[in-house]
């Protein structure tokens, strides 16, 4: 899937069972596969990452068999069967850096590689540290970075490895969790400051269940017993993951009422996560938060209060943090995220890309080396709808999709979420409401503008008269003298329309073309531009960025059946040739034009062929669509007709 189009959202509810966590699941893969014994994990993740690391361990000659919903992985008591292996981590950081520490320990020959992106995030800290330790590590490429060469080692480990906390603490983690496979008794000294500390203590609890009791120091020095072994604890279950659920909690802050929270299931008051701390800030921010035994749940503040904009050293935790950056739209006041340097270093540049994707929805940003202060939209810098980019980082997807509460949005590369939540927009549509819309298609002069336009009045909402999107790159192409059959000209036009709609007018590069567009030949060359299928494609996004709240009336020929195949209402409206042409002649003539019947009714029924003949998007009747015949009926009658049937799905919508 190349895009994924959301509409923007009025409100969320519900439950969420969280997948495993992707760092509790890693390690645990990794711990259970170098102990003695069996370990059977429950709840384990099955995402990109975790499918990296379990290709490694197979790689490694670790046995492991799914069966139903559990993997028991048989453990190869500190050494891996297979001497040689070459390992691919695409860009699983959790993988790339406890495997090289493990590796180093193991007395075989082996390189480490992974997608270009892991080729930039640095590891140098880490092998520096294992090579004092004795690890034999070469770097196959460029110095400091993937991929690497592994060697049995050339001694021990001995005395004290002093090891630098301060890019990424996975570094400190990969080389606490192998130095047990070195069998010396070991001290580890963290030089500088150490950043997400919730992750070591994550891993020295981990390590802990498989039988390695680690000491520390001030937090800052570890002691490693000698003769320390992995040992299988039996059963282990994956705790829900933390960093995931801040998207849902972030959601039932920004949208849901306490009686109807959006709820996680699968961490709760005693998680082992640091990312269980985003709740905590969420409350902090007013949100309605409480903790359970295994979940969590959030609402918006109270008495219709917004959310407070927040100074957050956000050290501890930076992958949830990211989640805030884009929860303070809907803040009262800045947010300021600082000490989050590590984002730079993750699945891309972190600050770079959230400040970009920010900006493209029209946000004011401010960023640094180390932080980054989001100011929320006012009525004179709204969010804007935008296409958004997401840097192959799952997260950036992820947290975007909170911004559809503000404006309707298209995230690019949706399938980057794979990474380690491949379910999360099935998860994200169960729990939010979009703003509603009645999609109303017919042929040309069957009343739908009309009709739609008053149903958009007396509803309060939105409308999208489509066809004039069609007539408006009609106009263009003819100004800039294309020719409406050059597909992929007039589509780059379309895709470029500088439009506004202001009431009733249209504006086309500020001019004032409400009448002109409405011109018959324009109309001919609408039906034809509209056949095109890159011009409907390039046209797609512009239409669904009219999806706003409180909600939508659109006018067209496939609005039910393409643009807002989800409305909550579909409606086709049609008449008889005989009545359309006459109300066009009508029509034509109120405007001082000469309209003649037959010629009128003539090119009424070819543009009607093409539009039901052509390949791209047909006009057709939408299987769940109703319809209303307009033969007989007045403008007021049909207008009633369409507000009582979006009652009663209104009601039913709401009952559901
Ligand atoms: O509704 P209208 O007459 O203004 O539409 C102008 C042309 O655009 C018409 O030939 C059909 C085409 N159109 C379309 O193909 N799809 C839409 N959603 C709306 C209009």
């Amino acid at each position: 899937m190349r895009f994924l189009d959301l509409p923007q959202m009025i409100s969320a509810s519900g439950s969420v069972t969280l997948p495993g966590s992707k760092s509790i699941s890693n390690r645990a893969l990794l711990l259970a596969a170098l102990a003695e014994g069996v370990t059977e994990l429950h709840s384990l993740l099955d995402s990109d990452d975790t499918a990296r690391m379990r290709e490694a361990l197979s790689a490694l000659g670790v046995e492991m068999i799914a069966d139903n919903g559990v993997l028991r992985v048989t453990g190869c008591g500190g050494r891996f069967p297979a001497r040689q292996a070459s390992l691919f981590l695409g860009n699983a950081g959790t993988a790339f850096r406890s495997l090289t520490a493990a590796l180093a320990f193991c007395g075989g020959e082996y390189t480490l590689d992974g997608v270009p992106r892991m080729r930039e995030r640095p590891i140098g800290d880490l092998v520096d540290a294992l090579r004092c330790c004795g690890a034999r590590i070469e770097y196959a490429q460029k110095e400091g970075f993937p991929p690497l060469r592994i060697y049995p080692s050339a001694g021990r480990p001995d005395g004290v490895v002093k090891i630098r906390g301060d890019v990424s603490s996975q570094f400190l983690s990969g080389l606490l969790m192998a130095l047990p496979l070195s069998g010396a008794q070991t001290r580890v000294a963290v030089e500088g400051t150490l950043i997400s500390r919730p992750y070591v203590a994550m891993t020295l609890n981990l390590m802990a269940r498989f039988g390695v009791t680690v000491a520390q120091e001030d937090g800052r020095a570890f002691s490693l017993p000698s003769g320390a072994r992995y040992r299988a604890p039996g059963r282990f279950f994956v705790e829900g993951d933390a960093s995931s659920a801040s998207y849902f909690l972030a959601l039932g802050a920004i949208g849901a009422t306490a009686d109807s929270p959006v709820r996680v299931e699968g961490v709760g008051k005693n998680a082992l996560q640091g990312d269980a701390q985003f709740a905590e800030v969420l409350a902090e921010m007013g949100a309605r938060v409480t903790w359970g035994e295994n979940w969590i749940s959030a609402a918006k503040p109270a008495d219709g209060k917004p959310l407070t904009g927040i100074r957050l050293d956000a050290n501890a935790i930076p992958d949830a943090a990211m989640t805030l950056a884009v929860a303070a739209l809907y803040a009262q006041g800045e947010t300021e995220l600082a000490n989050i340097a590590s984002w730079r270093v993750k699945e891309t540049d972190r600050i770079a890309a959230m400040s970009a994707e920010l900006r493209r929805m029209n946000v004011r940003v401010e960023e640094g080396a180390d932080f980054l202060k989001i100011i929320p939209p006012d009525a004179e810098h709204p969010v804007l709808p935008a296409l958004i980019h997401t840097y192959e980082d799952h997260r950036m997807a992820m947290c975007f999709s909170l911004a559809a509460f503000a404006a309707p949005l298209r995230i690019l590369d949706p399938c980057c979420v794979a990474k380690t939540f491949p379910k999360y927009f099935e998860c994200l549509e169960r729990v939010t409401r979009p703003a509603p819309v009645i999609a109303m298609d017919g042929p040309t002069a069957s009343g739908k503008g009309t009709v739609s336009s008053r149903v958009a009045r007396a509803l309060g909402f939105h409308y999208l008269d489509s066809g004039a999107l069609y007539r408006l790159t009609a106009l263009e192409a003819r100004n800039a003298g294309v020719d409406w059959a050059d597909e992929a000209a007039v589509a780059e036009l379309a895709e470029r329309l500088d439009v506004s709609f202001r009431g009733d007018r249209v504006f086309l590069r500020g001019q004032d073309v409400s009448q002109i567009m409405r011109e018959e030949r324009i109309s001919v060359g609408a039906s034809k531009v509209a056949a095109l299928p890159a011009v409907r494609s390039a046209l797609l996004f512009r239409q669904r960025a009219f999806h706003r709240a409180p909600g939508l009336v659109g006018d067209g020929r496939d609005m039910a059946s393409v643009v807002f195949p989800r409305a909550a209402l579909k409606v086709f409206l049609t008449a008889s040739a005989e009545i359309r042409a006459e109300r066009r002649v009508s029509q034509l003539r109120e405007r001082g034009e000469i309209a003649d019947f037959s010629v009128i009714r003539a090119d009424l029924e070819a543009r009607d062929a093409r539009d039901r003949s052509r390949a791209a998007a047909p006009l057709v009747q939408a299987e769940d669509a109703v319809l209303l015949d307009t033969d007989a009926l007045g403008i007021e009658e049909a207008v009633m007709r369409v507000l009582d049937w979006y009652a009663e799905k209104d009601e039913a919508g709401k009952a559901r």
